[in-house]
């Protein structure tokens, strides 16, 4: 599994009317095999930083390595989830999961005993003829998954991927998020919204600042994917931690603020 060393980024977006300064630089370093979560405020960046660690935005200064070399373009074992999970609705769930393998012209009957193999495990083999407006919400982001398996990605990047979910859900897919990074032990970064679900899914939660993004803190996270974590004490230390660090950058509404300052749960 390769490491991942973003090295004094930033990244300018020139738009019509003004430029924006949206990653101003930044340093992180993802371990070979690691579970990171990346939390901060709307508009910090969060996005950005995902593009260019997957190779498809080159910062305006610094740089990206995968596995100690530069990042100049997509490389074939990085996956990319989107929010919007990037499902072809016109086509089957079989197409839609072995997209990534066909885009990459990898040859056709791998590809398929692949994608088959990679439905089987998000459980979604009997589906396979289905396209994903027959899905629902959940079924649709275990494709979007699949899609990264068959690919045999090393390296998974996930911008904000279950937060359309409703709760039970968004639970049942954080144990699966869990469930494949301890099997297959590839390098994982998270982009979410959620205090909870950077604790239960990162070993290692970047917090960033307000935009232009910089890191503003790295929380460790070792106790991360043991038994029964949600319901520990330490995690609801951790979500306190994180939640203060957030209130800290402006991050959370005024009340949640106070109420972290307070050491409350917001
Ligand atoms: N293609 C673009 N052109 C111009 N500006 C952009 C573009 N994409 C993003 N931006 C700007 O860059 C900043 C960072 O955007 P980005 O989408 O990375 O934030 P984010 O942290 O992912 O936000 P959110 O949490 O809302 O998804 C924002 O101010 C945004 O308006
Ligand atoms: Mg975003």
């Amino acid at each position: 599994m390769p490491d991942v060393v973003v090295e004094d980024a930033s990244v300018t977006y020139h738009g019509v009317e003004a430029d924006v300064l949206a990653l101003e630089h930044v340093g992180l370093s993802l371990p070979a095999g690691e579970a990171i979560a990346l939390i901060g405020p709307s508009g910090c960046g969060k996005s950005t930083l995902l593009l260019a660690m997957a190779g498809l935005l080159a910062p305006s200064s610094g740089r990206v390595t995968v596995g100690g070399e530069q990042l100049l373009g997509p490389r074939l074992r990085t996956a990319l989830i989107l929010q919007d999970f990037g499902l072809l609705p016109w086509k089957t769930v079989l197409a839609n999961a072995e997209l990534g393998l066909v885009i990459r012209k990898q040859p056709a009957k791998e590809s398929r005993h692949r994608t088959m193999e990679a439905l089987e495990r998000v459980g979604l083999a009997e589906f396979i003829h289905a396209c994903p407006g027959e899905l629902s919400g959940g079924m649709r982001q275990r494709l979007a998954l699949a899609r990264a398996l068959a690919l045999d990605a090393d390296l998974l990047l996930m911008d904000e991927p279950l937060s359309a979910l409703d709760a039970l859900t968004r639970e049942d897919l954080q144990d699966l998020l869990l469930e494949l990074w301890r099997d297959r032990g590839h390098t994982s970064m998270l982009v979410t919204h959620s205090i909870e679900e950077a604790v239960y899914l990162g070993r290692k939660v970047v917090v960033m600042t307000p935009r232009p993004g910089r890191v503003a803190a790295v929380v460790d996270n070792p106790l991360m994917g043991s038994a029964g974590y949600r319901q520990t004490e330490v995690f609801y230390e951790r979500c306190a931690e994180l939640r203060a660090l957030l209130a800290a950058e402006g991050a959370l509404h005024p009340d949640a603020a106070a109420a972290a300052a307070a050491g409350g749960a917001a």
